[in-house]
């Protein structure tokens, strides 16, 4: 790794503990949440995961865990992995405090696939995974290595054409095919969202901290998926977007999802990509 992807990595990692940070002091008690059978997952990734039950799974880029403890209460034997240490910190002790058994790995994600002995039936990763990958080729190669044969990568990601809308819905955001590096603080898009995220509790607190991260376009994501061996079996796009408010002018609706406003054009916000290794 280069001097200069390094410092890159630990402006991020330092980002992303600044706003985990923020982010959970936004939600009430998640141990007592989960204790009460709660499960953060919704149904589009459940829907191209299907059963998970007994199965070996990794969380790539887990954050604070939520989601890979959701995984563990569907049977799964999940191992999750994240750069951030106060994301791993926050997981490992929810995962002691809930009872729901899991991993989790403090890792660079690319370096931990190219080097981890294990194997999985399921790579799973999710809403704000690929933008933080500077070199997606090698990631997906990664997924292809910690497969068994004919295990699944499923991804549900925000649809990268999200960001060329501006506050006001004219496409004067971030040109599509532009590359990156964008270098900007990891945003309170908890805090944003309400309760959509679980966000219940005002922080007085923001995050200045620039981190790094890039786009990839639709096609680029699927040509790199296929070029690193993985069989493409479902390619969905959904014009909505789960938990998360992209953009100020969507609207909330039912399971806790965001829209696009009456008399806009229903563009995807989102997509799923679900793949076996060959
Ligand atoms: C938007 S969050 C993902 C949220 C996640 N889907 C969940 O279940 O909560 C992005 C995560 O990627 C992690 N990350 C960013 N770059 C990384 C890298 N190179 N290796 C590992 N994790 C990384 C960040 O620390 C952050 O937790």
């Amino acid at each position: 790794m280069t001097d200069s992807r390094h410092e890159q990595l630990q402006a991020t990692r330092k980002s992303w503990n600044a706003a985990t940070r923020i982010h959970n002091l936004h939600k009430s008690d998640q141990a007592q949440f989960f204790r009460d059978g709660g499960d953060v997952l919704f149904p589009e990734e459940c829907e191209l995961l299907g059963s998970i039950d007994s199965l070996d799974v990794v969380h790539l880029q887990c954050n604070s865990g939520q989601d890979t403890l959701s995984l563990a209460r569907r049977g799964a034997r999940v191992t999750g992995v994240d750069l951030s240490d106060e994301a791993i910190g926050f997981a490992q002790k929810l995962a002691t405090d809930t009872g729901l058994a899991a991993s989790f790995i403090e890792a660079e994600v690319v370096e931990w696939m190219h080097q981890t002995p294990e194997r999985f039936d399921v790579v799973f990763a999710s809403y704000g995974a690929t933008p933080w990958i500077a070199e997606l080729d090698k990631w997906f190669a990664g997924v292809q290595r910690i497969l068994r044969p004919q295990g699944r990568f499923v991804c549900v990601e925000f649809h990268p054409l999200v960001w060329s809308f501006g506050p006001d819905l004219r496409p004067t955001g971030d040109d599509y095919f532009k590359r990156g590096p964008f270098v900007e603080p990891v945003g309170d898009y908890v805090g944003e969202s309400g309760t959509s995220l679980q966000s219940v509790a005002e922080v007085d607190a923001t995050n200045e901290l620039p981190a790094y991260s890039w786009q990839y376009t639709l096609g680029e994501i699927v040509t790199l998926a296929v070029a690193a061996g993985l069989q493409i079996q479902v390619l969905h796009e959904y014009p909505f977007s789960n938990g998360c408010r992209l953009n100020p002018q969507l609207v909330a609706a039912p399971g806790r999802r965001w829209v696009w406003p009456p008399g806009i054009a229903q563009l995807p916000l989102m997509y799923g990509l679900a793949a076996t290794r060959r």
